[in-house]
C-alpha cells in the first residue's frame, strides 16, 4: 500500500503555545502543560509499588500501567490546567532512553494525540528533560553550563550551551552502574526497600558518615577525572556486609558511609570538570539529584569554589511529565522543526542533542 500523508502537522509551532509533555520512560507516567515557561498543569502516576516485590521495575508491569495511567493523567493535567484538548498546540514526548515497552506507549499515545489535534510532535531525550526540569520555576539556565546527570540508568558529566540548539557535549560517563543503579543495588543487599534511593537516603540521616572508609572509585591522580565507575564500591559493601555478619556498627553507619562514599565522588569530579572548564555554573539533575546529602555536599562545596549550584526542587528531580513538557517548550520558543512523524521508540538513545527523531533537513541545516 502507497504510504499515506501524515495529518501531524510539519511546521515548527509558535510562542505562545501549548506544549504536552508526556513520559513514561520508566514506571512513571507524567504529563505536563506548559507555555512559554509557564507551568500551567501537571498529573503523575506511578507503578513503584507494583514493581517493590520483585526488587526492580518489571517493563512488561510497567508498559501496562502506562497504558492505563495515560490518558486518565492527560485528563487529570488538563483538568488541573482548566484546558481542554483543543488548546494543546504541540506533544512533546520521551523517545528514549528507557524501556522499549514502557517507551511505545509514550511515543504511540503522542503520535495518536498529535494526529488527532493536528499539531507537531516533538521527540525529545529523556535525559535532556532532566536538565529542562525546573525551567518552569523560574530563571533561564546559564549557556555555558556543567550538567551532573544522576539517575536510575545514567550517570554523566557533561558541558552543556544552547539546550535547544547545540550538541552535548560529553566529559565522562559511568564505565558500569549508574549511581541510582548502586543506590538500589547496595539498598537490596542491606535490606532495604525498592526503590533503594529514597531508602538509603532516609536511613542514613543522622548517622556516622565516617564510620567506614569505603572506596571512592577513579579518584586516583592517573585516573579519567570525569569518568566514574560505581559497580566495585557496590562489590565492596556486599563484601563488607558478607564478611561481618556480627557487626556492633549500627547498619545506619553502614548506610550513611556507603552513601558519603557515592556523594564524594559525584561532587569532587563535577567540581573538577567547571574548574578544569573555567564555567562557574553546576547544574545536577536526575533521580540521585533528591538526595540529601548529595544535595548538601554539592551546596557546600560549590561555595567553597564560588560556583553557582542549581539542582531543582526534589520532587522535580525524578522523573515526571513537566520536564518533557519544558524541554517541549524550550524546542518550540526556538524554532525547531518537529520531528518526523514516524517518531520510533529509541530505548538506547545516546545523548549529544534534546532533540529525538529530527528529520535529516533539519539538522544539516542546524
Ligand atoms: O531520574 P529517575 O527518576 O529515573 C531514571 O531516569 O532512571 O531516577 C531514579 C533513580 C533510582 O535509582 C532511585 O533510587 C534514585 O533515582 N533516587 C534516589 C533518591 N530518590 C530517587 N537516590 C538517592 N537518594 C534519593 N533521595
Ligand atoms: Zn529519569
Amino acid at each position: 500500500m502507497p504510504a499515506q500523508h501524515s495529518p501531524v502537522a510539519t511546521g515548527p509551532a509558535r510562542t505562545g503555545t501549548v506544549v504536552m509533555g508526556i513520559e513514561t520512560s520508566c514506571d512513571e507516567t507524567g504529563v505536563g502543560l506548559v507555555r512559554d515557561g509557564e507551568l500551567l498543569g501537571e498529573a503523575l502516576s506511578t507503578s513503584m509499588d507494583q514493581h517493590a516485590r520483585y526488587g526492580g521495575v518489571v517493563p512488561e508491569i510497567a508498559a501496562r500501567a502506562h497504558v492505563q495511567a495515560l490518558v486518565p493523567c492527560v485528563r487529570s493535567a488538563l483538568a488541573s490546567a482548566g484546558l481542554r484538548p483543543a488548546d494543546i498546540g504541540a506533544i512533546a514526548v520521551t523517545a528514549g532512553p528507557g524501556l522499549a515497552t514502557a517507551l511505545h506507549v509514550g511515543v504511540a499515545a503522542a503520535k495518536a494525540y498529535a494526529t488527532a489535534l493536528g499539531v507537531p510532535l516533538y521527540g525529545v531525550h529523556h535525559l535532556a528533560g532532566h536538565l529542562a526540569a525546573d525551567l518552569v520555576d523560574g530563571e533561564a539556565l546559564p549557556d555555558p553550563l556543567i550538567a551532573l546527570i544522576v539517575s536510575g540508568g545514567h550517570t554523566s558529566l557533561l558541558r552543556v550551551g544552547d539546550l535547544a540548539r547545540d550538541p552535548i557535549v560529553h566529559l565522562g560517563d559511568t564505565l558500569d552502574d549508574a549511581a541510582g543503579e548502586c543506590f538500589d543495588k547496595v539498598a537490596r543487599v542491606l535490606g532495604l526497600p525498592y526503590p533503594g534511593g529514597p531508602a538509603v537516603d532516609r536511613e542514613a540521616v543522622g548517622h556516622d558518615r565516617t564510620a567506614l572508609a569505603f572506596p571512592r572509585p577513579l579518584t586516583g591522580r592517573t585516573d579519567a577525572a570525569y569518568t566514574f565507575s560505581f559497580s566495585g564500591l557496590k562489590t565492596a559493601v556486599a563484601r563488607w556486609a558478607e564478611s561481618h555478619p556480627d557487626t556492633t556498627i549500627p547498619p545506619g553507619d553502614v548506610i550513611a558511609s556507603f552513601q558519603e562514599a557515592v556523594v564524594d565522588v559525584l561532587t569532587a569530579k563535577a567540581i573538577r570538570a567547571c574548574r578544569d572548564h573555567g564555567i562557574d555554573d553546576l547544574l545536577v539533575v536526575g533521580g540521585v539529584a533528591a538526595n540529601s546529602r548529595l544535595r548538601e555536599l554539592a551546596a557546600q562545596r560549590c561555595a567553597d569554589a564560588g560556583i553557582r549550584l542549581r539542582i531543582p526542587a526534589r520532587r522535580r528531580c525524578t522523573d515526571n511529565g513537566v520536564m518533557i513538557a519544558s524541554l517541549g517548550d524550550l524546542l518550540v520558543r526556538s524554532g525547531a522543526a518537529p520531528s518526523a512523524p514516524d517518531l520510533a521508540a529509541m530505548p538506547g538513545a545516546f545523548l549529544d542533542r534534546a532533540q529525538l527523531g529530527v528529520p535529516e533537513p533539519a539538522l544539516h541545516a542546524a
